[in-house]
């Protein structure tokens, strides 16, 4: 007799929340507050992801930008590459979508409480390493010296650039951010995210843990860069983007050898995955 499989229902239910702002960035992106309907928190930690429906096209898992300091709603910033993505950017302020989650583990916030942080954001890294870097900011005297790079192909790909022009002003935060590519509209930095290591910023390496977010391509050189400033692997951390589908290691689309990335991950530290091929 075949056994009865037990399957939690409201893993796959989605919790339905209203879209209260919707603001364009850029060409590709745009910045989406939520609430829940139910009035509830989303009770997420930074660095963890929700899957977003948008009814009747499907789902897509987006990382939790907003830190969850800020309360009565979160926010998602997200670039429309295909199907999903161009259905949330079409919504409109009042309209509603579909939210499962908070899933994934997040980053290590209280390993990371006295430690020097150095966040490398490049591209749309920027939204989950956002989540972090506005709870160290808010909770700044639990932590070290604070470094951000932040980088982006051209000028007009930077996406929130009056909060990068704040983080430029504060006293206590090391900021540095470049373009690839510069134009005439662009008075700063040019150059690969990597170049800012080279600016003979003075890092403490015992002290000092590493995040990195971004394009998967920009990974191997960045972390070569933390590593080059003595900065030990273990301190080297890394939020994986792989193929998602369930976010409940479920389905196994987002698999690598024996891990579930959406689970098990998407934040890792760089010893627990450099030696498996398909991580980086
Ligand atoms: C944990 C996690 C967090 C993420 N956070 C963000 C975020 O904060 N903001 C954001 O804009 N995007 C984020 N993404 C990527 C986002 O999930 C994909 O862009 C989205 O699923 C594409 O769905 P779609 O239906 O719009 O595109 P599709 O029509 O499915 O595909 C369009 C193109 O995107 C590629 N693609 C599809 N799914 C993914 C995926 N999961 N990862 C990479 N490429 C994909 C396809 O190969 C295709 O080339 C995240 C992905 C993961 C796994
Ligand atoms: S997305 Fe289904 S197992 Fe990870």
């Amino acid at each position: 007799m075949l056994s009865e499989t037990k399957i939690d229902k409201n893993l796959y239910a989605p919790q339905i929340g209203t879209l209260s702002r919707v603001c364009n960035l850029t060409e590709k992106e745009k910045l989406f507050e939520v609430k829940l309907n139910n009035g509830k928190e989303l009770g997420h930690q930074p660095g963890q992801f929700v899957e977003v429906s948008v009814f009747g096209i499907g789902e897509a898992p987006i990382s939790i930008s907003s830190s969850p300091t800020k309360k009565g709603s979160f926010e998602l910033g997200i670039r429309a590459v295909g199907n999903v993505t161009n259905a949330i950017h079409k919504l409109k302020e009042g309209d509603t979508v579909g939210i499962r989650g908070p899933f994934g583990n997040g980053f290590p916030v209280d390993e990371l409480k006295g430690r020097d942080i150095l966040f490398v954001a490049a591209g749309i890294g920027y939204f989950p390493l956002r989540s972090l870097m506005n709870y160290v900011l808010d909770k700044r005297d639990s932590f070290g010296e604070v470094t951000v790079f932040c980088g982006t192909k051209r000028a007009c790909d930077r996406l929130m650039p009056d909060e990068c022009n704040q983080l430029s002003c504060r006293s206590d935060v090391r900021f540095h951010e470049t373009v690839d590519v510069g134009d005439d509209s662009w008075k700063g930095n040019v150059g690969l995210i990597t170049t800012l290591f080279q600016k003979n910023i003075k890092f403490n390496p015992a002290k000092t843990t590493a995040i990195i977010v971004g394009p998967p391509v920009m990974y191997k050189f960045a972390i070569a860069a933390a590593q080059k400033v003595g900065i030990p692997d273990k301190e080297i951390i890394l939020s994986l983007e792989r193929k998602m589908k369930c976010g409940v290691a479920k389905c196994g689309h987002c698999q690598m050898n024996n891990i579930y990335v959406c689970k098990e991950g998407p934040v890792f530290r760089y010893n627990e995955i450099k030696n498996i091929r398909e991580a980086l």
